[in-house]
């Protein structure tokens, strides 16, 4: 059966001493809670973070939040999925709306970023979501659709063990509005019958289907208590680790 996990993203916040602070935070919570707590956790944090922050965690999975589309050489700036996987990463974050909108990724290009990512043994975290145009339009389930189909359907069943996704309403990220749990729970059992299409119904039963925007203590127990929600990958609230743990104890 599939796993809960609770993701933070931090996104381009923190020095490597306050990332550092916060991830010790968060894992000696962890530890803490030991067998009460009924998910995995997981950070997303910076390149520049990972080596430092790995040998500083125990209890939880650590995850850079892209990699490069190229394996190695004349690419300077970029950093491969065996880059990351060498600081200790367990996982990436691939496909988040702000890298589509502001660095132009494509569905195509995020298919080799997620080949590379798995060939390096990382597990990949891959979101997909909707812009409010395109929720207002009614085409957000053609648009979720081709995000999966034309990035990850090439995959085999035994590779697609390493994908979580990630359902990320653009509309819903650092606006403070969150989708409602009926919204949220639509297009994941939406997305979980396309998975059951695919590649049967062990592989859609067996993935773990986040959702993302705005996710806070407060209304994490209501979006986690829906059938084909297991859990949440979050962005403001993973900054501080006492909201963080407020989403991780949600369930
Ligand atoms: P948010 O971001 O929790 O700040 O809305 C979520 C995300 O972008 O992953």
């Amino acid at each position: 059966m599939r796993k809960n996990i609770v993701a933070g993203n931090w996104k381009m916040n923190t020095t490597v001493a306050e990332g550092v602070k916060l991830a010790h935070e968060v894992n000696q919570a962890v530890v803490a809670a030991g067998d009460s707590l009924k998910c995995d956790v997981i950070i997303g944090v910076p390149f520049t973070h990972l080596t430092a922050v790995a040998g500083h965690i125990s209890a939880i999975g650590l995850a850079a939040e892209n990699c490069a589309d190229h394996l190695s050489g004349a690419y300077t700036g970029e950093v491969s999925a065996p880059m990351v996987a060498s600081t200790g990463a367990t996982h990436v974050i691939l496909g988040h709306s702000e890298r589509r909108e502001y660095y132009h990724e494509t569905n195509e290009m995020l298919k080799t970023k997620v080949d590379l990512a798995l060939e390096a043994g990382l597990k990949v975290i891959f979101c997909c979501g909707e812009s409010l145009a395109q929720r207002k339009d009614g085409s957000y389930f053609d648009v979720i659709k081709a995000e999966l189909v034309e990035s990850l359907f090439h995959l085999s069943a035994d590779q697609f063990k390493n994908i979580v996704i990630a359902y990320e309403p653009i509309w819903a990220i650092g606006t403070g509005e969150t989708a409602t749990s009926d919204q949220a729970q639509e297009i994941h059992a939406f997305i979980r019958g396309l998975l059951a299409d695919k590649y049967g119904k062990d592989v859609a039963n067996d993935t773990t289907i986040l959702y993302g925007g705005s996710c806070k203590p407060s209304n994490a127990p209501e979006l986690f208590a829906k059938p084909d929600i297991d859990g949440g990958l979050i962005g403001g609230a993973s900054l501080k680790a006492d909201s963080f743990m407020g989403i991780v104890t949600a369930f």
